[in-house]
């Protein structure tokens, strides 16, 4: 059912510490720091061959990633995001299965403007799973 890997997303305290690790310690390609006020995060794409790496910095007061940065204060993997061909199907499929969709279920305009979903990291083995339809 899952297709590609999307994306890695990493939480970061210090986006312009995690912009030159990327750039100039690893030497990838990475683009410049993008405001999603709707998502309360700034991201930085860090492009890879064969998928994006997305270092997301709290943006806003109700920042979804804030907790988990006062969890993890040097940062971490948040989320991985896998690619489905139709993002209705696989929820409906992996809700009968008894995993957890959170939210209300239904898929919500994700950061690339396509619909995604999140699936409870208890049921991924600790692991914020992100869907998002192709
Ligand atoms: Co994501």
């Amino acid at each position: 059912m899952i297709g590609k890997l999307n994306h890695v997303a990493i939480a970061v305290p210090d986006l312009e510490a995690a912009v030159h690790t990327y750039r100039d310690v690893l030497g990838a390609k990475v683009s410049a720091p993008l405001a999603q006020v709707a998502h309360g995060v700034t991201v930085v794409f860090v492009e890879l061959d064969n998928t994006k790496v997305e270092l997301l910095h709290p943006l806003g007061e109700k920042s979804p990633i804030q907790g988990f940065l006062e969890k993890n204060p040097s940062g971490g993997i948040h989320h991985v995001c896998y690619e489905v061909a139709d993002i209705l199907a696989a929820r409906d499929k992996l809700k009968a299965a008894g995993a957890r969709v959170l939210g209300d279920g239904e898929p919500k305009i994700g950061a690339h403007d396509k619909p995604v979903l999140f699936l409870h990291p208890k049921d991924f083995n600790g692991t914020l799973v992100e869907l998002e339809q192709a």
